[in-house]
């Protein structure tokens, strides 16, 4: 049987925040994300491609690393306004059946507990249809404005979101048994206090000591996102997530380099003591999409017009840790130090003379997908690209980016959706169930027995020990 692809739409509440400067498109729909109405038409489109998720990017602070300043940022909508992701999903699940969220939150800002009890909530509303994109931010803007001297180091970031991991895992898995709730009227109790166990959690970054405050709900972990791409992202994503994020190029070579990155991916699970097929790997890519293959190039031509360079800029500095506004135009992306997103970087320092970006290039290619490769062609010619690189590259879904918002990923829906379904690659209709049962079979609604999370243990004890 052909393998059956998944399919998540990349989205963020703000204007236009993966196409800088298409705010001022005349079809362009974005200025009303402040609107439930904008996230309903979108979600209702979405159920109509049977998409896995809605996933909801976020980031908690402002592009300014850019001229050392918000102005270009600002001047160009470069995600923001930036509204809380999470306000709008129980509206969402309420309008919809199938449609997962997968929602980002930073672990570096958020306390354990309390994200735990974010996250079963959704998890209860949405009837088992939630993900957090776990990560761990890139700027210094939302260090600063979230109590901290500034950002913390790139791996530990991660070691702190490990342990931040271990806390939450023991909330969500460990802290309450499923019959914990008995409504037992005849012995006046609603909670038989014996299922219900403190963490009593004493690390290096957290001390939680309590009980969980929600009870299981359908999946009790979130399915858990991830994107890292640097060696230490990797290993994280290979103990924690259950889908993973990338980026591809359109290049010849980005075939073997996604088909390298999920075997090295794949490796690190099986050190992990998973399964090879536990962790779904996700490249983000843009659909340009035209009746012709002329018209589809037009179509991106005329996209690229509206991008903003300074705005583009100002997103390519941020993600990149690196002031883009102290280089010449016309010198090469190389050698750079980063802080921020290693692997937005490295995309733009190709050791190949042919494949070499400029810094002019590289700003405007970001400002259409944010680092995610626009794919342009016909229905079929984007069916075609994106069947090699789940047959050659080893990919197991897609991350759709948006341009034109809702008009472009409607199209998609419309257009290269019905191709995927002929050619057996994508389901014609839901089915009912978790959103981990979606991605991983019916009857998976918890972590699967391989994962990590499921190790994690407490000492159980009594909650008034
Ligand atoms: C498709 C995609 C979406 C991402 N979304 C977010 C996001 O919403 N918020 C965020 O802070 N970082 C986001 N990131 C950045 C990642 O969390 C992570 O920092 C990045 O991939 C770099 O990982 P690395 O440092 O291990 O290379 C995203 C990355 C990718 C590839």
């Amino acid at each position: 049987m052909t393998k059956q692809i998944h399919l998540n739409a990349f989205a963020q509440h703000s204007v236009s925040p993966h196409a800088i400067g298409l705010w001022k498109h005349p079809d362009h729909e974005g200025d009303a994300h402040g609107s439930l109405s904008y996230w309903l038409k979108l979600s209702e489109i979405l159920e109509r491609g049977t998409f896995d998720t809605l996933f909801l990017a976020d980031v908690l602070g402002i592009y300014d690393v850019y001229e050392g300043s918000s102005r270009a940022a600002l001047e160009q909508a470069v995600q923001v306004p930036a509204h809380d992701p999470t306000v709008i999903v129980s509206a969402l699940a309420q309008a919809t059946k199938h449609l997962g969220f997968a929602v980002t939150v930073s672990a570096t800002y958020a306390s354990p507990y309390k994200l735990a009890r974010l996250f079963s909530t959704l998890d209860h509303v949405t009837d088992g249809r939630i993900a957090w994109n776990v990560v761990t931010g890139y700027l210094e803007s939302e260090a600063r404005n979230l109590g901290l001297a500034g950002r913390i180091q790139h791996d530990e970031r991660y070691d702190r979101a490990d342990e931040f991991l271990d806390v939450v895992y023991k909330l969500w898995e460990q802290s309450w048994e499923r019959d914990a709730i008995v409504k037992d009227v005849q012995k006046g109790r609603y909670i038989d206090s014996s299922k219900v166990h403190p963490i009593r959690h004493e690390g290096k970054y957290f001390d939680v000591p309590g009980i969980h405050l929600v009870d299981p709900s359908p999946q009790r972990t979130p399915v858990l996102f991830q994107a890292g791409a640097s060696s230490r992202g990797r290993d994280f994503a290979a103990k924690h997530a259950e889908a993973i994020f990338t980026d591809t190029q359109n290049s010849k070579e980005a075939v073997p380099a996604l088909r390298s990155f999920t075997a090295d991916l794949r490796r690190r699970l099986q050190w992990n003591g998973r399964r090879p097929d536990a962790l779904k790997v996700f490249p983000g890519f843009v659909p340009v999409v035209g009746s012709t293959e002329e018209e589809a190039w037009r179509h991106y031509e005329e996209l690229k017009s509206y991008v903003n360079y300074d705005g583009s800029a100002a997103l390519l500095s941020g993600h990149a840790g690196f002031d883009f506004s102290t280089l010449d135009p016309d010198e090469y992306v190389e050698n750079l130090p980063s802080g921020a997103i290693q692997s937005t970087f490295e995309s733009y320092t190709s050791t190949k003379p042919d494949a070499k970006w400029t810094v002019r290039d590289a700003i405007l290619h970001h400002g259409i997908g944010a680092g995610s490769t626009p794919i342009v062609g016909t229905p079929e010619q984007i069916a075609d690209r994106l069947e090699t690189l789940v047959v050659d590259g080893g990919a197991d879904g897609f991350n759709v980016g948006q341009t034109v918002t809702l008009r472009s990923i409607e199209t998609f829906v419309d257009e290269v959706v019905p191709e995927l379904r002929a050619r057996s690659l994508f389901r014609e209709t839901y089915e009912d169930g978790t959103l981990r049962e979606r991605l991983f079979g019916k009857g998976q609604r918890e972590l699967r027995d391989d994962h990590y999370g499921r190790r994690v243990t407490i000492e159980k004890g009594d909650v008034f020990a």
